[in-house]
């Protein structure tokens, strides 16, 4: 669903298999005055929204779900990602989490743990299914040490620790944690995404045949192939999405 032309090739989107990088979801300048804004917020305690076994791990801070700031800074994140070709060839959203947004300080980390399956958006009552999950990073990494998100999959652990404005999809299914941050502090926005594609498998399948029919299309432009591949990616699509 990437429009033609973009090059994906160049852009290093895809790290690894699971892993998905979205540059520039906001710009420096943007996640610098959404910092700005974050840092003067009332936070509190990230075990507030923690399910039990998550709880003894958390130690950070967030902004109360369906503040008007997370709401006025999600609503900002949501539109950039409304935007984005490959964050929609990536996760085929059906249902987006509103934004939250948390802080890292003073040691504080998030230990190894998997994100809860259902979550209720606290403003309009909707159950969301986490599929793929979300971390848009606010502050740049040189004014931290520490911080970086650990996801582990079959291959090994993969860490991630982007510039400001940049953000990463990975699957909710796998065990993650947040590395504890030792200096200066790392603000966030993370969030969940229920997926037209469920499993993580398939949903990646489809991101690698989108991504190779772009290449088609830049490489072999108007060829007939990439009409066909077009077609059974659509055609696997409406056999596998659920709405
Ligand atoms: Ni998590």
């Amino acid at each position: 669903m990437t429009a033609p032309g973009s090059n994906l090739s160049k852009t290093n989107v895809v790290d690894f298999l699971m892993l998905i990088t979205i540059p520039n979801v906001l710009s420096a300048a943007d996640a610098a005055q959404a910092r700005a804004k974050l840092e003067a917020a009332d936070w509190v305690d990230g075990k507030v929204t923690a399910g039990y076994q998550a709880q003894k791990v958390k130690e950070n801070q967030q902004l109360p779900e369906g503040s008007p700031l997370a709401v006025e800074l999600g609503d900002a994140v949501l539109k950039s990602l409304a935007r984005s070709p490959v964050f929609m060839s990536a996760a085929l959203p059906l249902r987006v989490f509103p934004p939250m947004f948390n802080r890292y300080a003073g040691g504080g980390r998030f230990g190894s743990h998997v994100d809860t399956a259902i979550r209720q958006v606290v403003t309009t009552a909707q159950r969301i299914r986490t599929d793929v999950s979300a971390t848009l990073f606010l502050t740049p990494p040189e004014e931290y040490d520490g911080g970086e998100l650990i996801v582990e999959d079959s291959y090994g652990e993969h860490s991630v620790k982007l510039p400001a404005g940049h953000m990463v999809l990975y699957p909710a299914t796998s065990l993650h944690r947040v590395e504890p941050v030792t200096r200066g502090a790392r603000i966030s926005s993370f969030f969940w995404i229920q997926s037209m594609i469920r499993s993580d498998s398939d949903r990646t399948m489809l991101f690698d045949m989108d991504q190779a029919i772009q290449k088609l299309a830049v490489e072999l432009p108007g060829s007939p192939v990439g009409v066909q591949l077009t077609g059974v990616y659509h055609n696997l699509l409406r056999r596998w999405a659920e709405l």
